[in-house]
């Protein structure tokens, strides 16, 4: 039998127009983490939102909120997230200062009782958070360069969920691997057979008809 994966809806692609809808739409078909991107217009080319909507959400609609931070300076802002509701911190690798800051905001993080994940861009190798694998629940893969939805997935995502899958076994880690970015039925597939626990989809569900057929499809039920 094969292992449970979980399909985390990216917001940023959902009707802001009609959110409530599009909430109750997932919370119906068991969607378990909300997928939150926060943009700072300088980490990433572009802007999309932050506290006030996490907020605004949270009391209402029973996600883990799975927050990426997309932005520089994570530290400033992560708890902030925390308060608003935040289940999920997810910073990137690439935000930080240097080795020292990482392990403080890891430890920040966890004494807020929070899960803490960190990411990696296209470019950065994945190799890059081998120190700090131990201490993390989550790993994310981004299969895009952050900042815009309904781009192409990007192969080389694959190997470092592999080698992610590998080190966890190797080590007992017990960090899930997450992937972002151009997931549909196809490129979901290749991410599930390479080790990956949850997939971050966006365009391809969302202003869909068949977004519940989408979602099975995606955890291969
Ligand atoms: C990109 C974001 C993704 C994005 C995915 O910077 O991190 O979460 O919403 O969108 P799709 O699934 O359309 O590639
Ligand atoms: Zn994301």
């Amino acid at each position: 039998m094969s292992k449970k994966v979980y399909v985390a809806p990216s917001l940023l692609a959902a009707d802001f127009k009609n959110l409530h809808k599009e909430m109750l739409i997932l919370l119906q078909n068991h969607v378990k983490y909300l997928h939150f991107d926060v943009m700072d217009g300088h980490f990433v080319p572009n802007l999309s939102f932050g506290i006030p909507l996490l907020e605004a959400l949270k009391p209402h609609y029973a996600f883990i909120y799975d927050v990426h931070l997309m932005v520089a300076n994570p530290e400033f802002i992560a708890f902030k997230f925390v308060e608003a509701g935040a289940d999920i911190i997810t910073f990137h690798v690439e935000a930080m200062e240097n080795d020292k800051a990482i392990l403080k905001l890891i430890n920040d993080l966890k004494k807020a009782k929070v899960k803490v994940g960190m990411s990696v861009k296209p470019n950065t190798p994945v190799e890059t958070l081998a120190p700090y694998l131990k201490h993390l629940d989550l790993v994310l893969i981004m299969s895009v360069e952050p900042g815009f939805g309904g781009q192409s997935f990007m192969e080389s995502a694959l190997v470092k969920i592999a080698w992610l899958k590998q080190e966890r076994d190797k080590a007992n880690y017990h960090y899930v691997i997450e992937v972002d970015g151009g997931i549909n039925n196809e490129t979901g597939a290749f991410c599930r057979a390479a080790g990956a626990d949850i997939l971050v989809a966006g365009s391809y569900l969302f202003g869909k008809d068949d977004i519940a057929e989408r979602i099975l499809e995606l955890r291969d039920e």
